[in-house]
């Protein structure tokens, strides 16, 4: 891994083109026994973004407000044993499964599958060790275009009860346009699900603010796939029309979520899969979200066809991060994904993956300012 960071610095300098920009490269403390590191991706605008290769987690993006001012603006610590120790999933990549499988449970090709289960008899995020908890190997791969890094995981077979030996690899890039893309390409050897994400938390007022619910919202779906009472899609695809979940033109994120509503209960708040209106459509943003505070705005492109949209309602102040206590609602995820408990509903879009098919998917979480 050094020698690879060394040989891109080395081919920096000795390029003629355009300078290749370099990521920095810091200690971020010991997990399992193995030192890991924390990346620097800025770009030439001033915007930067770290990562550990501990659970390919995003630890910290700073960007500049109405005024100029730059700041941090997801849920993160210094080191990295907090992010052993929470149950959180803090800006960390998800797999193999993102959000819920219904008692760790699904036939594929006929056979039965059961997966280790880490949330009330179901499985939450991969398991009881996702790849959230892995160290993931990490390469320069910066472009004179963008300073990038490539993570990769191999998953055996097996691992959590997932079959198939899985080859992961997802790409960081920070993009010229303050965007950071997240790339994600996956083989296997048996037939398997799949479904990748990331975990990070947004407060676009600062990590550490007190709430998200005067931030306003825009999800361009038409749908969402309501919950039972342990989060798990019921199978119905429902209309957002007349509900709390129609976020179509715009929405304050705490203007209904206290409403008596059945939903909102079950998930305690906001933790809902929106069905995305146009899935596979990189060009156009599927999701906004706009603080009127800072003057801070989030655009969420995916190729995705769902995006899970959770406002925090586990976090309760224990955790203390840079910035401060992460209180209950102080932080919005926006996860792109397939449906939750996609598996176990053959009306949900599919999730399998077979040996000669590679997954491929990408995601961009772009930020800019109004005035
Ligand atoms: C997802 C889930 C939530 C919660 C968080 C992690 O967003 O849908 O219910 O488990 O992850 O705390």
């Amino acid at each position: 891994m050094k020698t690879a960071i060394g040989l891109v610095a080395l081919t920096a300098a000795f390029s003629f083109g355009a300078p290749i920009p370099k990521i920095q490269q810091l200690p971020f403390g010991e997990a399992d026994g193995k030192p890991v590191s924390l990346y620097l991706l800025k770009n030439a605008a001033g915007m930067e973004v770290t990562i550990t290769n501990y659970g390919g987690t995003v630890t910290s993006i700073k960007v500049p407000d109405r005024n100029k001012t730059f700041g941090n603006v997801v849920l993160g610590f210094d080191n990295v044993a907090p992010y052993q120790a929470t149950t959180s999933y803090f800006g960390a990549l998800i797999g193999r499964y993102g959000n819920r499988i219904g008692k760790g449970q699904f036939q594929l090709d006929g056979k039965v599958y059961q997966i280790a289960t880490n949330e009330n008899g179901n499985t939450l995020h991969g398991g009881t060790t996702g790849f959230n908890k892995r160290i993931w190997d990490a390469k320069d791969v910066s472009t004179p275009k963008a300073p990038a890094l490539e993570l990769h995981y191999l998953s055996p077979d097996g691992e959590m009860g997932f079959p198939g030996n899985l080859d992961v690899t997802v790409r960081y890039t920070l993009n010229a346009k303050n965007g950071l893309e997240i790339e994600y390409n996956a083989t296997t050897d048996k037939a398997t699900v799949l479904n990748l994400t990331n975990h990070t938390y947004f407060n676009l007022a600062g990590a550490g603010s007190e709430t998200v619910l005067k931030q306003r919202l825009t999800i361009r779906a038409d749908h969402y796939t309501p919950i039972d009472n342990g989060l798990i899609p019921t199978g119905v695809v429902q209309s957002v029309e007349g509900t709390p979940f129609d976020f179509r033109r715009g929405n304050v994120i705490g203007s209904r979520i206290n409403e008596d509503n059945d939903q909102l209960k079950l998930g305690k708040g906001y933790d809902h899969n929106f069905v995305l209106n146009e899935p596979g459509n990189l060009k156009e943003w599927a999701v906004k979200v706009e603080d009127p505070g800072s003057g801070r705005v989030l655009e969420v492109y995916t190729d995705q066809p769902g995006v899970q949209f959770y406002t925090g309602n586990f976090l309760d102040g224990s955790a203390q991060g840079v910035g401060g206590a992460f209180k209950y609602r102080s932080a919005i995820c926006l996860e792109t994904q397939h449906y939750p408990d996609s598996p176990n509903h053959p009306n949900f879009p599919s999730v399998v993956l077979r040996p000669g098919e590679t997954y491929h998917s990408v995601t961009i979480y772009r930020f800019s300012t109004e005035e």
